[in-house]
């Protein structure tokens, strides 16, 4: 069987997302997590302030744009309508995986426009762990840096996405030293980043140990890696991997769940994103602890279309963000973190049995 380039991936990945359900079937653990309505505020919705900072960067709101394209002429077209979203918003904007424009430099532009769109806002750019296992190093980490002038670098954890992917790159031996020569080697920031599958707080404590300085943990609820791969699998007829893909749809640990272990176990920088949708779930990951949230696939179909319909929706999204922190009277980012919150059901207890204790949360100092 002739595997696909990985141009033909790339193509293949956008048109999989906007077309076949590659959604988990189950949720982020966010739907155990509530927050309390305060029916008397005492602030006006005008006076809430959702500005925050993310390494060094003001933000308008702790959202981030998360990594999704690059290396094809379509990914140009949606990184520039993404870059021009975050910039006019004050958002952070990821790049997706910069290895194809590694192996084919004449391939860099279709990043580069993210940085001539977005002059001045956060940037973080991309570059998959597999690779650093094959043996890219610092040197290729700077490239990816320089490229697009990133203020940050994702190195991005799959070890899910590459079992099912047809020729996928399996090896992860090693991938732990090569973070931290990178972390070290690096003069901007380092994000440990996974694609849909969580961290756990194991895996955490010894990234903060290689001195990453950030985790996005991208856990369960939102983009299965393992449904996106069934679909190539099947495509190209191998059946095996289309079964694999079906196997593992669901895997990995929720989002709401990651977000906790990681916050509660390391002094790390964390970003929630796997299934946030809406300004509420972003409330709700920001009351766990989280430093800032990120959204890919629901971006993708206006990115697609225009940078103004990116831009509408985008500030739906940040719209009921404000509105949840009205109404749990938060009215700051920092107030947000200390609002008691209440964690149930399956969240509750998976976090009781890994010895994470949710009543803290409901305790929390009433005003
Ligand atoms: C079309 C598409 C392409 C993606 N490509 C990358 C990538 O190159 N690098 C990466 O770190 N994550 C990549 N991701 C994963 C997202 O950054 C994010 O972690 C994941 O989709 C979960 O967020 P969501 O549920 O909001 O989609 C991609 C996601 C989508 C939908």
């Amino acid at each position: 069987m002739v595997l696909p380039s990985i141009e033909e991936r790339k193509k293949r990945h956008i048109e999989v997302s906007l077309k076949e359900d590659v959604q988990t079937r189950v949720g982020t653990g966010l739907e155990d997590v509530h927050l309390i309505h305060r029916c008397l505020p005492e602030l006006n919705l005008e006076d809430v302030r959702t500005e925050t900072e993310l390494f060094g960067h003001r933000l308008s709101a702790p959202f981030i744009i998360s990594a999704m394209t690059g290396g094809t002429e379509e990914a140009a077209r949606i990184n520039e309508n993404l870059a021009e979203a975050a910039e006019l918003l004050g958002i952070g904007l990821g790049v997706g995986s910069q290895r194809i424009a590694l192996e084919d430099p004449s391939r860099e532009y279709t990043f580069r426009v993210v940085r001539e769109h977005a002059p001045t806002t956060l940037l973080i750019g991309n570059l998959g762990c597999p690779q650093l296992a094959l043996g890219y190093g610092v040197e290729e980490a700077r490239r990816c840096v320089e490229m697009i002038d990133a203020d940050a670098l994702a190195l991005h954890m799959n070890p899910l996405q590459e079992t099912i992917q047809m020729g996928g790159d399996t090896r992860y031996r090693g991938v732990l030293e090569r973070i931290r020569e990178i972390a070290e080697g690096l003069d901007v920031p380092v994000i440990a980043k996974e694609t849909g599958s969580g961290v756990a707080y194991e895996e955490a404590v010894l990234l903060e140990r290689a001195g990453v300085e950030a985790l996005d943990v991208s856990g369960v609820g939102g983009t299965s890696w393992s449904a996106t791969e069934h679909y190539l699998a099947r495509d190209h007829g191998d059946r095996l991997r289309e079964r694999l893909g079906r196997t593992f749809w669901d895997w990995g640990i929720p989002t709401a769940i990651s977000l906790v272990e990681v916050k509660r176990s390391t002094n790390l920088t964390v970003i929630a994103s796997g299934g946030i949708r809406t300004g509420i779930d972003m409330a709700k990951a920001i009351a766990l602890g989280a430093d800032a949230v990120g959204v890919a696939h629901p971006l993708l179909k206006y990115a697609v279309k225009s940078a103004e319909s990116l831009v509408d929706y985008l500030r739906q999204i940040l719209l009921e963000f404000r509105i949840a922190m009205f109404l749990v009277g938060a009215g700051t980012v920092r107030e947000l973190r200390e609002v008691p919150v209440v964690i149930c059901g399956r969240t509750g207890e998976w976090l009781r049995l890994r010895g994470f204790r949710p009543e803290e949360f409901a305790a929390r100092a009433k005003r």
